[in-house]
């Protein structure tokens, strides 16, 4: 039988879990076999809070992928986000060793542990170390520094880390789910892998993904990440605030903000009304569009506000011409990209997976139930993306060297290529 090159994403996001598996063709191009969604309760703000609820979610969701794509699976490249994430750039400067002075896998690995040597607490784990360039004696700007001639070998490194307690929920209730983990990989990052072109990485671009219960954010500069936050704000609080404020159930509130929902109340109808179901559940009343957006437009405000301070805090505006890319769920209500761009002052795009086949519109919906027939393209970001950080970084061919520009949580190379049959 053939070798089959499979490889899984999976994205434990606050709303829902997603699970893609994907097999890699004879030209290396991404090939998405089984795609599995499941409701997601066992996590808050992006950090899993219930292990049970997760990993019976997990392997729902990774199960129902199995079926579509017909072939068991054992491991997946894990998505992780929480506002217990921080990341900071770090600087890491070796001699080069050798008679000749050529610049070696060796030094490579030096020079990035060098960069690994920040100051850290007791409870926090590093999740990437990205290098974002090389400088061989002065000369900047090198992103492969691998065979050069060179006497002082320093690195510009993006560093990741998190809370070692969270990180461990999370694998466990991987495991627990009857799964291996291939690597834990930032949410952000991953959602960047599939949705951001290599032409805005290199302009700069700032991508927010806006899922249920966080806001993530990753700006590129130069074709290298500088800044990467999450902010414990997604869409789940704007339906709360609609439950509160309309005082209608909260699966009513969500049901409404996604089928009526705007995000400025300037673009909406003035002159329409909406049914709200009672509290009670019981009976409806008419209510105006407007008070509906009067009470979703100062969430929005509030997290592309946030959105636009953490950007101050990277530098200055003219660092990311190619704007704003957004993404995941929430981003999809009616108007975010016309508040976005009011607020943060910068051109504003909506994305989604460029690689993702046409089975996002037969899979079984269990999650966006109220939403019409069709789950958005943009709820797969993370998974999608997930699956081209492991195709990207662990090709067998330059696995040993990727691996030490992207050093991971887990810095192993795990032959994830498996034979199925
Ligand atoms: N068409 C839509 N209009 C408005 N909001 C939407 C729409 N579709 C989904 N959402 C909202 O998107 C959110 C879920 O997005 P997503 O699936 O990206 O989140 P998640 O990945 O589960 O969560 P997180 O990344 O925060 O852990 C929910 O708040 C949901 O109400
Ligand atoms: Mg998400």
């Amino acid at each position: 039988m053939t070798n089959r090159r499979v490889v899984t994403g999976l994205d434990i996001g606050t709303t829902k879990i997603c699970a893609i598996i994907a097999e890699l063709t004879t030209e290396d191009k991404i090939d998405i076999i089984g795609i599995g969604l499941a409701p997601s309760h066992g996590l808050r703000k992006g950090i899993v809070v219930d292990i049970d609820e997760t990993s019976k979610a997990i392997r729902e969701a990774y199960q129902k992928a199995e079926r579509m794509a017909g072939i068991s699976i054992e491991s997946a490249f894990v998505g992780i986000a929480g506002s217990h994430i921080s990341s900071l750039n770090s600087h890491g400067v070796v001699a080069v060793t050798g008679e000749e002075k050529e610049i070696k896998a060796s030094d490579i690995e030096r020079v990035m542990e060098a960069a690994k040597i920040i100051p850290l607490s007791a409870e926090e784990e590093i999740i990437h170390v990205l290098a974002r360039e090389f400088i061989v004696d002065g000369c900047s700007g090198i992103k492969d520094p691998l065979g050069m001639s060179g006497v002082r070998l320093e690195v510009e490194t993006h560093i990741v880390t998190g809370s070692s307690t969270s990180i461990q929920n999370l694998v466990k209730s991987v495991h627990r789910a009857g799964l291996d983990v291939d690597d834990i990989v930032l949410e952000p990052l991953a959602s960047s892998e599939s949705v951001l072109t290599i032409d805005e990485k290199e302009l700069g671009v700032a991508l927010v993904d806006i899922g249920g219960g966080t806001t993530d954010l990753i700006v590129f500069h130069e074709g290298s990440i500088c800044y990467t936050s999450i902010l414990p704000v997604g869409g789940n609080h704007v339906s709360n605030d609609i439950a509160v404020g309309l005082r209608t159930p909260i699966g009513e509130a969500e049901k409404i903000k996604i089928t009526a929902g705007c995000a400025l109340k300037s673009m909406a109808d003035q002159e329409d009304y909406i049914d709200v179901v009672t509290a009670s559940g019981k009976q409806t009343q008419q209510v105006p569009l407007l008070s509906l957006c009067e009470v979703i437009e100062p969430r929005m405000q509030e997290i592309f506000s946030l959105v636009k301070r953490e950007l101050e805090q990277v530098g200055p505006r003219d660092l990311t011409p190619g704007g704003i890319v957004l993404t995941g769920g929430a981003s999809l209500l009616y108007g975010s990209d016309v508040l976005a761009s009011d607020i943060i002052g910068l051109p504003v795009r909506q994305g989604e997976p460029k690689h993702i086949s046409g089975l996002t519109d037969v899979i079984d919906n269990p999650v966006y139930i109220n939403r019409g027939d069709k789950v958005p393209k943009a709820i797969f970001s993370t998974a999608v993306g997930l699956v081209e950080f492991g195709v990207r970084y662990y090709q067998p061919s330059k696995k040993q060297f990727n691996n030490e520009i992207v050093g991971s949580l887990f810095a192993k190379v795990k032959n994830w290529l498996s034979d199925f049959f």
